[in-house]
């Protein structure tokens, strides 16, 4: 219908009346220098730490640097088309994300923009990117376990809702491997998981985002992507983007699991902008602020108190050693920040030995307090006996004839590193931990070949939902095993083992 003319002049008056015509005033800088993805700008004054400037093409970019009369500004886009002389303009806001959740079941990038292909987010909300982490008043102790369906970190090195725990080890130990893996193990709890890759290889977040889709409950997760070919500013901003995004669901009195895989290259991007942006080097040329820009990342994973809601954001941070050194730079930061680490080893995963944790060095310095009281008994004198056993073992391999009682640990401890032992996206329930922790603690894996020990493992929880049908739900509700229940699990876990000793247990029970 075309418009009527009288109709058009009384919109376009409409418009002139709320329009400020006049002079207006526009923080203007020009681009002295531009490469590998910063800008160095003069020019510009009154810009704050963060601000978003835009350059006369359209390109965004973030001021990082505030030198005296030269701004050091990292480029959130591909920025072919800046050159020197071009004019850059301040925004007066500082970077934000869209939270809310619409972002949930959502592929995006560190500014909120869809990589799925399903559309923009439709945000609640626009937050910083930086934001305080709560006060000592806010917060509250440690006390709720997270289930990670990993049988060697929930036995040994539990965690609890609000704890950051980093993951740490060689390349391709599996690190990604086990976070992913407690994430998937959230599609039957009220978490909600986030997950950042920053800089990481585009086949492995494809993995990652698969296993989710296909394992996980993806509907309640979140994937913020940075790749590794991306703008340096993006791959920057990408952990405090998943920071903001999570924090909104931790305000809200929820509970969420952030992984973010991983600092290294964090702090990799983090010391090539600031080597671009001129400042000074110190250890391993990272500048001076490498600590704090991560400590002040982990601070906001927090148990809130009652009165702000008692939601929770649990952090489980990834970082790549070299050659099994702990005591790099980047590493020992990050395991002073975090509240323990689980540290991966190479030589246990080239063995086999998967998830390949290493005990000794491992430690959960909040959450032990927070496993689930059945589990804790259940696993009871476990990790000294499997100390021991490696001691021992180290010991025995040089020819020494073993006595009876050596003899005995020996094979107990065998037993117990083929229990701890999981396959890739094989979450196990409470109850199939706890059964299995019972079984071995109680000595009836003992007789058993290694092999069948494996068998046992595999073949357990189908098991239990086949002779003892009730007791997984009933240990969820209560986390309680009372005496006739437990001596009930018992007769059912030796039968098994009786009918996998003779050979007679069901191809799948
Ligand atoms: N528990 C497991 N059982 C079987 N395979 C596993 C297990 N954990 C990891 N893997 C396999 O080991 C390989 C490396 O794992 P992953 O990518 O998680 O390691 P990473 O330490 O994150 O590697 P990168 O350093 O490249 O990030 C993958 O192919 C993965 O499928
Ligand atoms: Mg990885």
């Amino acid at each position: 219908m075309p418009l009527d003319p009288a109709d058009w002049i009384t919109a376009t008056k409409d418009a002139l009346k709320t329009t400020a015509l006049g002079p207006r005033a526009e923080h203007r800088g020009r681009v002295e220098e531009i490469g590998d993805g910063v800008a160095m700008i003069s020019g510009l004054r009154d810009v704050r730490l963060d601000e978003v400037l835009r350059f006369a093409g359209g390109q965004t970019g973030f001021a990082r640097v505030l030198d005296p009369g030269l701004i050091g500004c990292v480029l959130l886009d591909a920025a072919m088309d800046v050159q020197a002389g071009d004019a850059v303009f301040g925004t007066g806001e500082v970077v934000g994300v869209p939270v809310g959740e619409a972002l949930l079941g959502r592929v995006v990038d560190p500014l909120g923009r869809p990589l799925d292909g399903k559309g923009p987010v439709e945000a609640e909300a626009h937050l910083p990117i930086e934001r305080p982490a709560p006060s000592i008043i806010e917060r509250d102790l440690v006390t709720q376990p997270v289930q990670t369906g990993i049988v060697v970190v929930d036995t040994l090195f539990a965690l609890g809702r609000g704890q950051r725990e980093l993951i740490v080890g060689d390349h391709s130990t599996g690190k990604t491997t086990l976070a992913i893996d407690a994430m998937i193990a959230q599609a039957h709890s009220d978490m909600i998981c986030i997950y950042v890759a920053v800089g990481q290889k585009t086949s492995s977040v494809r993995r990652a985002i698969d296993a989710l889709q296909s394992q996980g409950n993806f509907a309640r997760c979140i994937v913020v992507v940075a790749g590794a070919s991306e703008a340096p500013g993006l791959q920057w901003i990408a952990p405090y983007a998943g920071m903001t995004m999570a924090e909104y669901f931790r305000d809200k009195g929820q509970h969420a699991l952030i992984v973010i895989d991983d600092l290294s290259k964090h702090a990799a991007t983090h010391r090539e902008i600031a080597l671009l942006t001129r400042q000074s080097p110190g250890r391993e040329a990272y500048p001076g602020d490498v600590f704090y820009i991560h400590a002040r990342l982990l601070e906001r994973a927090a148990k809130l108190s009652k009165e702000r809601g008692g939601g929770s954001l649990t952090a489980l941070p990834i970082a790549e050693t070299d050659s099994g050194n702990l005591s790099a730079y980047i590493p020992t930061n990050l395991i002073s920040i975090t509240d323990g680490q689980i540290v991966l080893d190479a030589a246990l995963f080239h063995q086999g030995q998967k998830p390949a944790v290493d005990v000794g060095l491992s430690v959960s310095r909040v959450g032990g307090k927070t496993q689930a009281p059945v589990l804790r008994r259940a696993a009871g004198t476990l990790r000294l006996d499997y100390a021991q056993f490696l001691e021992l073992e180290v010991f025995t391999r040089f020819g020494g004839m073993p006595d009876g009682r050596v003899r005995d640990q020996l094979t107990r401890g065998a037993r117990i590193r083929e229990t701890l032992r999981q396959s890739q996206h094989a979450p196990l329930r409470l109850a199939d931990e706890v059964a299995l922790m019972l079984a071995v603690q109680a000595g009836l894996l003992d007789p058993l070949p290694l092999a069948a020990v494996a068998q046992f493992r595999a073949k357990l929880p189908a098991l239990l939902d086949r002779d003892a049908p009730e007791f997984p739900s009933v240990l969820a509700k209560t986390g309680e095993l009372d005496d006739t229940t437990h001596k009930d699990l018992m007769d059912v876990l030796a039968r098994f083992v009786t009918s996998l000793a003779d050979g007679t247990a069901p191809a799948n029970p």
